[in-house]
């Protein structure tokens, strides 16, 4: 598993805003939309292309496009959500498959309650939206799904992540045995003993989209 931590000052200036306690929820969307796009232009640093010809004005331009099959974007919901439209707008073109996880507030243990991907994956780049990588059960749980369903790459765009979860997640998919990739916006110190990120945001879903 490959970890990319996007060192940007307008990161590190909007991560800060949606940290703060005061800030409500039509800002933090805003900011969580913000986030992924800029975290979204590394995400896609090795999408696949192909070269293009173009008749400009004045002449022909080699360029390139985006090869065939197409990417599929995946938020896990509910909080990913927050971070669909941002990688929507980058890659028009893709497909969106979705995943429905929840933590148990006592195990941390995720449970799967929606799952509406292609059966078949092969040769196809996935993008894993979920704005907290905690502990890394979500992800892990994810990230398979789309890995046994024949997916060549698999890259975890995550506002925030803590230690423990890229660790875990180091030790599911090792580099030498599948193409994992994790953007963040920062790596946390730890997690409490409830699976909360710290210092984190709280819980990105209930800031998102009220409390459940
Ligand atoms: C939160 C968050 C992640 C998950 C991360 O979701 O949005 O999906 O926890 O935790 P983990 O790395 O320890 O698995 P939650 O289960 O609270 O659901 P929600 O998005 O519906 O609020
Ligand atoms: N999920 C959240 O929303 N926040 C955390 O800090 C950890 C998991």
């Amino acid at each position: 598993m490959q970890t990319t931590v996007v060192d940007h000052p307008l990161v590190a200036h909007k991560l800060t805003s949606l940290r703060d306690v005061h800030t409500g929820s039509p800002t933090f969307r805003q900011l969580a939309d913000e986030l992924t796009t800029l975290l979204g232009y590394e995400a896609t640093r090795t999408v696949s292309v192909e070269p293009r010809q173009v008749q400009t004005p004045v002449g022909t331009a080699d360029g390139v496009r985006l090869a065939l099959p197409v990417p599929l974007i995946v938020p896990i919901l509910r909080a990913g959500i927050g971070m669909l439209d941002a990688l929507a707008r980058l890659l028009p073109e893709a497909d969106i498959g979705f995943v429905g996880l929840v933590r148990d507030e006592e195990t941390l243990v995720a449970s799967t309650y929606a799952t509406r991907l292609p059966g078949d994956l092969t040769g196809r780049a996935a993008f894993v939206l979920d704005p907290m990588l905690a502990t890394g059960g979500s992800l892990e749980t994810a990230i398979t799904m789309l890995l046994d369903r024949g997916a060549a790459s698999v890259t975890a765009v995550c506002l925030l992540a803590a230690p423990e979860g890229l660790a875990r997640l180091d030790r599911a998919f090792p580099a030498d045995t599948a193409s994992v990739h994790v953007v963040t916006a920062c790596v946390d110190a730890r997690l409490t003993n409830k699976g909360y990120i710290v210092p984190g945001l709280g819980d990105a879903g209930d800031r998102l989209f009220g409390v459940i």
